[in-house]
């Protein structure tokens, strides 16, 4: 599904390509701190990211929704959407748009792990920020 890179020894992406680099890379916990099927906010800097584990591969977007401000990750995660806890909105994992408003859509987020690590990719405005 996602082309092959040749990312530094030990790192594979699990989930999209924005053309992040790798050192603009955070590290955001350990595997075992993520629940299978469940979100975990995390803070890089200023941004709030909700993370999602489904078996090996990991999921990241910007912890808020976009109708009123909900945490995503206490969503669910709903085939390949992400759908917030308080209302039903339900946001494409891979490219944030909302399911129901054209006009809505939430910020997504490379991810890599290595080893036990797993790290997630802001882009450079973002990464600026979190300095
Ligand atoms: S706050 Fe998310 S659907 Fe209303």
């Amino acid at each position: 599904m996602f082309a092959p890179k040749s990312w530094p020894d030990g790192y594979h992406d699990t989930f999209g390509d924005t053309g992040v680099d790798l050192h603009e890379f955070k590290k955001v916990g350990e595997i075992r701190q993520f629940r299978e099927g469940r979100g975990r906010s995390v803070k890089i800097g200023g941004t709030t990211i909700a993370v999602f584990r489904r078996g090996d591969r990991f999921y990241a977007f910007g912890d808020r929704c976009v109708h009123m401000g909900a945490s995503l990750a206490d969503g669910t995660l709903v085939g390949e959407t992400v759908q917030c806890s308080w209302h039903g909105w339900q946001y494409d994992l891979k490219t944030g748009q909302s399911e129901s408003k054209e006009w809505a859509c939430i910020p997504i987020y490379e991810v890599r792990v290595k080893g036990d690590e797993v790290y997630v990719g802001l882009p450079e405005a973002d990464a600026e920020k979190s300095r």
